[in-house]
Parts: structure tokens; C-alpha cells; sequence
């Protein structure tokens, strides 16, 4: 019999990855499915990018584990530019993705994690193999999910009262999966907290090119000593499958650094060598990507904006959209009825009574560490074609943004139909 490790027995396949597969098979079988599970964003590859790795295909060399030194240096400069991450010394990381990059380093640097639930999938399941506890934090609508200092204070409080360890803190925005964001004045409370505890933060910042009209501003330009910023191409620029991306490490921190260049070597070498090349460009001010980025996060603002108003009419609606292609409505108010009609009593049977009834696929607040009996799910807005999109953006020929997205993306229009459908007409 072979011995899996017991802290592994929990981990299951990425619930995300699994929707993206269910869907395929349905529509596979030709039944059309309105897919809300899935966050990648729709837009292709910008012609200048596919370009430049084209012209890298003959580079078949390793590349140093922390990634190609020019690409640090520009990846670095421009994180630090457009995140707005302040004078603080960085060295940047490149791995395959910033899910491994935080894997990394969550396995690095060991104690208790911070958690504040919901947060996305896969920061749980990562602690399932580097075996650390989680300190949960929930958070609901009436906060807008976002946590604040007290809350934090209060949590690291009660932990060490009970002999815990609090050592990290994830924080994630724009947010995955509510779609919220801090303002400066809430990331300097939770920057204050964390310095005076010694907690380090692993900023997820992978949504910042993706804010809606506020510009977006780092964690680390209140606490730079003690904040990894982790970040990527995969959503401004539609790159999810290059795996690319980068985390950086205040270089005081020097021992972390070593043992993250270590974690590199010792498992996925380094990144792919065209891709390093190719994504050059990303990093470089360009007026073109520039404009590409603006469009496509113009876009996910009046898509998501049109889903917002489908979670007014239901009631559910928690905050504006601010930046993201997420919603995370607590259908709660619906309870007796989704239980006389559906059975339904969990946020899995919730998703799956959507889902078969209404074929709207969503994933279930328990992907993002919520508890079972809360009937919350998340609903992704990118399920269109980005193209398309683009091009009738461009011509601007549409009479209003909800004649946009109707038209340029019917099946987040259809989604929202079925889900008024859903939550107030019979079945
Ligand atoms: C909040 C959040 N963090 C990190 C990631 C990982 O992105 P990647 O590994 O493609 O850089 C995702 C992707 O869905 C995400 O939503």
C-alpha cells in the first residue's frame, strides 16, 4: 500500500481547474453552459508579444533559477512603477506563475498563516503540503470582505493566547473572489499591524493592472520591509498559460531570497527560455500594450458592472466592482426558497442546483475557505470572447454599455437572465 502523507490526504484537484474541465465535457455534449467557474482572462495574445516569442523559439538554454537578469531588472522596475510599491530596495524572482511563487514562498517561511476567509483557492490547499496551521479570519458582505486592522490585531491576539504562531499574512487585491480593493488609508492600518507584530505579508497583487478607476497602490509602499508583492501577466495581459511570474523579495531579506533561489533550482529549474525572451516587451513602456491593457480592463469594468446590476435587482450586491472579474453574493435572503424548491442547503448544493437548473456553472464558497452552510458563491465575468470584444470596443459603435455586453458578450448577458431566473421565478 503506498503511504500518502496525511497532510496530503486533504488536498484535491484545484476546484477552479475541475469547474473548467466539468464545463468542457458538458458543452462537449452540446449542452450550452453559461460558465461563471473560471477567471481567465479572455483577451489573445498581444501581437507584439507573439512577435517577440516567436523570434525566441531557437533559445533552448537554462536560464539562472531566479530568471533571465535582464528581466529581473525590468520586471522589477516596472512592478515598482505601476504598483506603486514607493522607494523600498527589491530583488525580483521569476517562476513559473505567481501560484508556485507563493507556494514558495509560504513553504519558506514557516509558522502560522493569516488567513482571511474567503480567500482565493489555492492559498488552503498550499498549507496542506507545507503543513503550516491557518488562523481564519472571516469576513462577510457587511465588511465588504476586506479585512482592517482590528480584525487582524484581534486574530494574532487570540492566536498567540492559545501558544500559536503567526508569521505571514496573505492579502490578495483587487480581489479574487470579491472583486474589492483597499484604499490607502485601510492598507497603512493593516501595514502598521503587521509591522508591529513581525508579520510578513505576501502581497497578491496579480489583479493591479486590472483596477477599475483608482489607481492601484502596494502594500509595500507603507511596509516594505516586510512585504513580498507576488504579481504576473497571466490577467492584464491574458498570459495564464506562459506561466510567468514574479514575486518581489525586499532584499533585506536576504535569507528568504536564498532559500526561494533554492526551492527554484531544486524543483522547476527556471522558466521556460522563449517565454523569459518573449515577455520582455511586457515590462518595457509601450504606448500599444499600453492601450491594449487600458481596453481590456475597460472592458471587465462595464462587463462586471453589467453583473453587479443583475446583483442589485437579486439584493445581493455587497460593494461597486473594483477591479478584478469577480462577485461573491451571499444569496443567503434566498434560503427557504432555495430549500423548498432545490434541497438546497449548502454553497455546493447551491452551485450545483444552478448549474443543472438554470446551467450556470459558479464555484462554491467553499473553494475559497468560507464554511459549508454559507450560500455564497463566485461568479467569474470573462466568459466571452475577448476579440470580439476588442474590436467592437475599438469601433465604440453601441448604444451604452449594456447594449455592449449584450452584444459583445451574450453569454455573461444569458448568465445574468438565468441568474434572475434562478433566485426569483419558478422553476
Ligand atoms: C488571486 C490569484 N492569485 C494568483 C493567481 C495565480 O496566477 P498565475 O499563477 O497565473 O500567476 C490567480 C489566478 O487565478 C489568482 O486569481
Amino acid at each position: 500500500m503506498v503511504d500518502v502523507r496525511t497532510c496530503l490526504r486533504d488536498l484535491k484537484f484545484s476546484p477552479t481547474l475541475l469547474v473548467n474541465e466539468e464545463v468542457a465535457a458538458l458543452r462537449k455534449r452540446g449542452k450550452a453552459i453559461y460558465h461563471m467557474g473560471f477567471g481567465e482572462s479572455p483577451f489573445p495574445v498581444h501581437p507584439i508579444i507573439q512577435q517577440a516569442i516567436s523570434g525566441y523559439s531557437g533559445k533552448n538554454q537554462y536560464m539562472p533559477a531566479a530568471g533571465l537578469e535582464e528581466l529581473r531588472k525590468k520586471a522589477r522596475a516596472s512592478i515598482v512603477k505601476k504598483h506603486d510599491i514607493g522607494p523600498g530596495e527589491f530583488d525580483a524572482l521569476i517562476g513559473p506563475g505567481s501560484k508556485e511563487l507563493i507556494f514558495d514562498i509560504q513553504l519558506a517561511v514557516g509558522g502560522d498563516l493569516l488567513f482571511p476567509a474567503p480567500s482565493w483557492v489555492s492559498y488552503i490547499p498550499q498549507t496542506y503540503i507545507t503543513g503550516d496551521a491557518v488562523i481564519r479570519m472571516e469576513l462577510g458582505p457587511d465588511v465588504m470582505y476586506k479585512l482592517d486592522g482590528e480584525r487582524l490585531q484581534k486574530a494574532i491576539d487570540e492566536a498567540r493566547y492559545d501558544g500559536r504562531t503567526p508569521t505571514k499574512l496573505i492579502l490578495n487585491y483587487p480581489n479574487n473572489p470579491t472583486g474589492m480593493t483597499y484604499r490607502p488609508r485601510e492598507l497603512e492600518e493593516i501595514a502598521e499591524v503587521c509591522r508591529r507584530n513581525r508579520i510578513l505579508i505576501i502581497s497578491d497583487e496579480i489583479y493591479a493592472q486590472v483596477s477599475f478607476r483608482r489607481p492601484h497602490r502596494s502594500i509595500a509602499f507603507y511596509y516594505p520591509e516586510g512585504t513580498i508583492v507576488t504579481t504576473g501577466l497571466s490577467k492584464h495581459l491574458s498570459l495564464g498559460g506562459f506561466r510567468l511570474g514574479v514575486a518581489l523579495v525586499p532584499s533585506d531579506l536576504g535569507h528568504v531570497i536564498k532559500v526561494l533561489r533554492s526551492i527554484a533550482s531544486e524543483t522547476f529549474s527556471a522558466v521556460s527560455t522563449p517565454i523569459q525572451f518573449g515577455v520582455l516587451a511586457a515590462f518595457e513602456e509601450n504606448e500599444e500594450i499600453e492601450r491594449y491593457i487600458e481596453d481590456c480592463t475597460e472592458i471587465h469594468d462595464i462587463v462586471t458592472r453589467y453583473v453587479w446590476k443583475t446583483l442589485q435587482e437579486l439584493d445581493v450586491a455587497y460593494g461597486e466592482p473594483q477591479g478584478g472579474f469577480y462577485f461573491y453574493p451571499d444569496f443567503e435572503r434566498y434560503r427557504p426558497r432555495l430549500e423548498a424548491l432545490f434541497g438546497v442547503r449548502t454553497s455546493e448544493d447551491l452551485a450545483r442546483a444552478l448549474l443543472h437548473e438554470r446551467s450556470v456553472a459558479a464555484l462554491p464558497g467553499t473553494a475559497f475557505g468560507d464554511r459549508d452552510e454559507k450560500l455564497r458563491l463566485r461568479l467569474s465575468t470573462v466568459d466571452f470572447d475577448g476579440l470580439s470584444a476588442l474590436i467592437r470596443h475599438r469601433d465604440g459603435k453601441f448604444a451604452g454599455e449594456e447594449a455592449f455586453v449584450e452584444a459583445a458578450c451574450p453569454r455573461v448577458a444569458g448568465a445574468c437572465s438565468n441568474l434572475r431566473a434562478f433566485f426569483k421565478e419558478q422553476p
